[in-house]
């Protein structure tokens, strides 16, 4: 692959994609809320294929780019820059981070629908959005190693989620496709492939703190495209909105 990735958002995901991305190869195109000099420290540890920019001129520069902020900033995510390209969605709906969004606790659109609402000239992939940032980091393989990981891709256009395709490949992952966005339920928050089969077995006898150091240490555990596909055609779809706290561990 030898192309840009504008990353709008370059929090804990981003990073990580940024980092897998440029071990790949990409040229990257940083961009955050505050601006491009809080990203001096991402983009010198990243070295000579980053930049940091507006998340207007990430869009713009980007060949693909993945969107990776707060679900309830999604209006903000610059429409113009993105028209025409593919844009892959990482984002999840937690109603304390995001408050409430009555579509989505209406379990009427995903979020994914939303955010391709929003992005009405875009082809909105949703990818990634179903991996812990570490294990999305450590889980990392090169194509055709015995312990890759596989993740769900879902979108309405072909083409697009092809391209998403090629991209997770480059970053270490195979891809399985789940569908529509309408079908983007089955790896959203609470579903089964949602994040815990990446983390592996917890430690017995962790209580909650423990856990939470855990969720970010552990070293993670492959997940088969099999197993991917096993998960989420086991999915149930139940409220909108995740949460990762205790009561998901119990
Ligand atoms: N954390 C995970 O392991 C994980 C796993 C799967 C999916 N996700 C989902 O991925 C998304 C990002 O999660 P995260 O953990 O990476 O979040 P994060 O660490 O809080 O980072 C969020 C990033 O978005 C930026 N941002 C916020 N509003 C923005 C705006 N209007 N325009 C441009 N950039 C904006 C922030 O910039 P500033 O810092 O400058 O405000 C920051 O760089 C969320 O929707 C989350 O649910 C997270």
């Amino acid at each position: 692959m030898n192309k840009t990735l504008g990353l709008i958002g370059s929090g804990n995901i981003n990073s990580a994609v940024a980092r897998l991305a440029v071990a790949a190869g990409l040229d990257v195109v940083l961009s955050n809320s505050r601006g491009p000099e809080t990203l001096a420290d991402l983009v010198a540890e990243l070295g000579e294929h980053a930049r940091a920019a507006t998340p207007a001129e990430a869009a713009e520069a980007g060949d693909l780019v993945v969107v990776s902020i707060p679900l309830g900033a999604y209006e903000k995510i610059p429409a113009g820059p993105l028209a025409g390209k593919t844009v892959i969605d990482t984002m999840n709906y937690y109603p304390e981070r995001d408050g409430r969004i009555a579509e989505l606790d209406a379990n009427e659109p995903t979020s994914s629908e939303l955010v391709q609402r929003h992005l009405a000239d875009s082809r909105v992939v949703k990818a990634a959005n179903n991996v812990v940032f570490s294990q999305l980091f450590s889980l990392a393989r090169p194509s055709g190693a015995p312990d890759r990981s596989a993740v769900p891709v879902a979108g309405d256009d072909v083409a697009a989620k092809a391209e998403a395709v090629r991209l997770l490949d480059a970053l270490g992952y195979d891809a399985v496709d789940i569908g529509t966005l309408a079908d983007s339920w089955r790896s959203e928050p609470g579903t089964p492939v949602y994040c815990k089969p990446y983390l592996g077995e917890r430690p017995a006898g962790m209580g909650w703190p423990e856990t939470q150091e855990w969720l970010y240490q552990s070293p993670g555990a492959p997940v088969s495209a099999d197993r991917v596909r096993e998960l989420t055609a086991a999915a149930v779809r139940g409220p909108a909105g995740g949460g990762f706290g205790p009561d998901a561990w119990t």
